[in-house]
């Protein structure tokens, strides 16, 4: 496998990085995860543009010439990931630099890693839908930054593993924030509901959209919180991720949601999902 290290293209296994990596030592870093289909990088510039954002409000100085898009289609490119589906990772830490918390010097170069790997799609469990479970929201306050500091999400999604399930949903002050991965949405009244933009969540690509389908399909949308003692009245449930893309949820807690099946409005939202995609595809053939 050939990955990105600060400028250069090489094996994996010659990549190697300080262990005074802020990022290793600190979490001080963040990253974006890109799912390609036959190369095409989905909503490449959108997630450039997050990524920027989240430097930006890190006040992490990315280098000169640093450009996510071009990085994350050379990675296809190198290892050969033109057809089938595909992940891209793209990370950038604050550099390596003698351990103190505040900032290092100036001139501390940061380290731009990625690489690219075949994607197996949870297309059957698309189909089907899968089982989620609640916790506490034990993340931090500023969760709009996309940080590599997951701990919180790493035991939420193993907290989901544990009881069987596919997804933890996060549920802070009373309120379903996110899943450990994913954002949240469900249906109630007709009404296709999910958390509001702010520090709380991250701003999810795959929310945008299915924000912008729910107007094309008139499906009336809200951007509330969900009290977590609500979720028994939801008609239908789903997670949304660039890697999930639009997954039902049929169970929260051991209880169904709805019949138990993922139910119309979620089909319809997916369909135009993939119609979204191979859109966009042609359109930037
Ligand atoms: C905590 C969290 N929320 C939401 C999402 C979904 O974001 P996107 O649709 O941009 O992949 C992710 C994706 O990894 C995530 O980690």
């Amino acid at each position: 496998m050939q990955v990105y290290l600060n400028g250069q293209y090489l094996p994996e296994g010659e990549a190697f990085i300080s262990p005074a990596d802020r990022g290793f030592v600190f979490a001080d870093g963040v990253y974006e995860v890109i799912h390609a289909y036959d190369g095409f990088l989905f909503c490449n510039d959108l997630h450039a543009n997050r990524l920027a954002r989240s430097m930006s409000e890190l006040r992490i100085e990315p280098p000169a010439d640093f450009d996510m898009a071009a990085i994350a289609a050379e990675l296809i490119r190198a290892n050969e990931l033109q057809s089938g589906e595909a992940t891209v990772y793209i990370q950038v830490t604050r550099g390596a630099a003698p351990r103190g918390h505040a900032f290092p010097a100036s001139g501390t170069q940061p380290t731009v890693y990625g690489f690219a790997k075949p994607f197996e799609s949870p297309a059957e469990l698309r189909k089907i839908g899968c089982k989620a479970v609640t916790a506490p929201d034990e993340r931090w306050l500023r969760c709009d930054i996309k940080s590599v500091s997951l701990l919180p999400n790493v035991m939420a999604k193993q907290n989901a593993v544990d009881a069987g399930a596919y997804e933890t949903v996060l549920v802070r002050e009373g309120n379903v924030t996110e899943g450990s991965s994913s954002n949240f949405a469900a249906i109630f009244d007709n009404e296709w509901v999910t958390a509001p933009l702010g520090n709380l969540i991250l701003p999810g690509i795959t929310r945008e959209i299915v924000l912008k389908l729910c107007e094309k399909l008139s499906i009336r949308v809200a951007e509330n919180f969900i009290p977590s003692d609500s979720l028994g009245g939801a008609k239908e449930a789903m997670i949304l991720s660039s890697t999930m893309e639009v997954m039902p949820v049929t169970e929260i807690d051991g209880k169904s949601v709805g019949n138990g099946r993922p139910g119309p409005q979620t089909r319809r939202i997916q369909e135009a999902f993939q119609q979204w995609i191979q859109q966009d595809r042609a359109f930037q053939a």
